[in-house]
């Protein structure tokens, strides 16, 4: 299953991409943990992402997409993935259709997840993170015990909970203006394609889940289409030789035509080092004459 989860800041698709990941066993895929990440690492790409991220603004393109690009070549990613928080534009939208064709993965679905935006600013606000183990928790949308029903995964002792720095109300609103003028447009995108689902994602998280599984087992997988055969020149070149040495002039020189023209392309990629037939043929003169010493 190959599918996005489109949706503005605190829609739920970080929630509803690890219930699905684990239920479906495919990765997800999240841009916006791969650069906090890079963020905390201190690596380069993460300098050049901090500043945008903490104003609530898109990071460069380049940057996400050449992170997306590596991402999905990974061996993971080959029985599926779902993508969380990318494409967040057109450029972003259009290079992805070109490298999933590319890979010859293409989408099954988009889900937009539909929330309202006073739910948005309520959940994002009550956002709570484990510093440790990275578990995501609400202290307005659940209960707080959930945070103290269990030890953390990485410590075992009681979770660490901190608030995201982008979770400020600054920065909330800006996030949600940026997803208003350039993520909203990808909705048109998609439905164009015939990819588009639509859920409401508002109600218990497990409401959601179930919502969103019916959206995606009602589609049609789309099959990965089939490796096309490499064009081969030799029926034709073994036509050409076969043919009658009756047959009319000008068949017999368009024919001649052939043999010489793939007999010299031949020459040509051989000397170029470039024909695997020719390589071979080399190495095994080779190895003939070490055998005959
Ligand atoms: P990113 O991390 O992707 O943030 P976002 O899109 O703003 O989304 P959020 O993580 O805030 O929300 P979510 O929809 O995942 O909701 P969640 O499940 O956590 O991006 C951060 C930044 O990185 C961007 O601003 C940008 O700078 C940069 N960036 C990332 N991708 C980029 C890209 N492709 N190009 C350029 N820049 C990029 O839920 C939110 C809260 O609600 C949680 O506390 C959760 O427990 C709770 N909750 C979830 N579902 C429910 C429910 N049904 N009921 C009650 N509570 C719920």
């Amino acid at each position: 299953m190959r599918i996005i989860l489109l949706g503005p800041p605190g829609s739920g698709k970080g929630t509803q991409s690890q219930r699905l990941m684990q239920r479906e066993h495919i990765p997800q895929i999240s841009t916006g943990d791969l650069l906090r990440a890079a963020v905390a690492s201190g690596s380069e790409l993460g300098r050049k992402a901090k500043a945008a991220m903490e104003g609530g603004r898109l990071v460069e393109d380049a940057l996400v997409l050449g992170m997306i690009r590596e991402r999905l070549r990974e061996d993971d990613a080959r029985a599926g993935f779902i993508l969380d928080g990318f494409p967040r534009n057109l450029t972003q939208a259009q290079a992805l259709e070109r490298l999933l064709k590319t890979l010859r993965q293409p989408l099954d679905a988009v889900v937009q997840l539909e929330v309202d935006n006073a739910e948005l600013v309520r959940r994002i606000s009550g956002r709570r993170t484990c510093a440790d183990c990275g578990r995501v928790f609400n202290v307005s949308t659940s209960k707080a015990e959930l945070s103290e029903s269990e030890p953390c995964s990485t410590t075992g002792l009681p979770h660490r909970l901190i608030q995201r720095p982008d979770d400020n109300e600054a920065t909330v609103a800006e996030r949600l203006r940026v997803y208003e003028e350039k993520t909203r447009p990808l909705i048109e995108f998609y439905r164009e394609r015939g990819l588009l689902q639509t859920i409401d994602a508002e109600g218990e998280v497990a409401e959601v889940t179930e919502r969103l599984e019916r959206a995606l087992h009602a589609l049609p997988r789309v099959a990965a289409p089939p490796r096309r055969a490499a064009k081969s020149r030799k029926p034709r070149r073994a036509a050409a030789r076969r043919l009658p040495k009756r047959a009319p002039a000008a068949k017999r020189k368009r024919a001649a035509r052939v043999v010489r023209a793939t007999a010299a392309t031949r020459v040509a990629r051989a000397a170029a080092g470039r024909v695997r037939g020719g390589q071979r043929r080399t190495r095994r003169r080779g190895s003939a004459r070490r055998g005959r010493r």
